[in-house]
């Protein structure tokens, strides 16, 4: 698929009804995936973002796992509602776990002192850039795909499942599959009131 990146920003959307048919093979979704991690920019070329990609049973696993997590601790009544957004993700075939890996935003502080404070907001800032690339590029391939947060409720269940290093701080989680229905409609905001321009 080859659409211009102003294309793809346009139309990278929040999706939540997605399926497990698959019109994108895995070997494509890693080549991107990679691609992302590969060339997305970190301060001082720190790199400290980490990607862990899941497909099929282990989606599944994933979303099972966030599901009797929350089990435990949302109120009976409300679980319903929480268990039906949880099957929406668990319907997809694959997802993307975000994590930032601590030991090198812990090293760099070290290294250099007068930014100590700055390393952590950066590592955060390049993790939303390369889950900016990640859900852009995935979009461009056809999938639908959302943005979650179920850390750090699921972070001990994740780490232990995929022996994930203890420095690896789960950020996200980007479920996708086959798109099954459009996005809702948009409301934007006046660009105009967001922008300065001046020339
Ligand atoms: C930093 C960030 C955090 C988000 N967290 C969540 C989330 O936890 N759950 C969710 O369903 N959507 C989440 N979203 C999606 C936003 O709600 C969504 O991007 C926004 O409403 C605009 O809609 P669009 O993605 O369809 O353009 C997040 C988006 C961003 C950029």
């Amino acid at each position: 698929m080859s659409k211009d990146f102003y294309t793809a920003v346009k139309n990278r959307r929040s999706i939540y009804t997605i399926g497990k048919e698959k019109v994108v093979t895995e070997e494509r979704i890693e080549q991107v995936v990679k691609q992302a991690v590969k060339h997305t920019p970190y301060a001082f070329n720190a790199t400290s973002g980490r990607v862990v990609l899941l497909f099929d049973e282990h989606h599944d696993k994933l979303w099972n796992i966030t599901k009797e997590t929350l089990r435990k601790i949302v109120p009976e009544a409300d679980f319903p509602a929480t268990e039906d957004r949880i099957n929406s993700f668990a319907n997809g075939y694959g997802t993307v776990l975000f994590f930032e890996d601590q030991e090198v935003i812990e090293g760099l502080q070290k290294q250099m002192e007068l930014y100590k404070d700055n390393f952590p907001i950066w590592s955060e800032q390049a993790s939303g850039m390369l889950q900016f690339v990640i859900w852009t590029s995935l979009e461009l391939e056809g999938l639908g795909v959302s943005l979650q947060h179920y850390n750090p409720l699921i972070d001990k269940g994740v780490k232990e499942k995929w022996g994930i290093p203890n420095t690896w701080k789960m950020r996200a989680q980007m479920p996708f599959g086959n798109p099954t229905a459009p996005p809702k409609e948009k409301e934007f905001s006046s660009v105009e009131e967001r922008m300065k321009v001046f020339k």
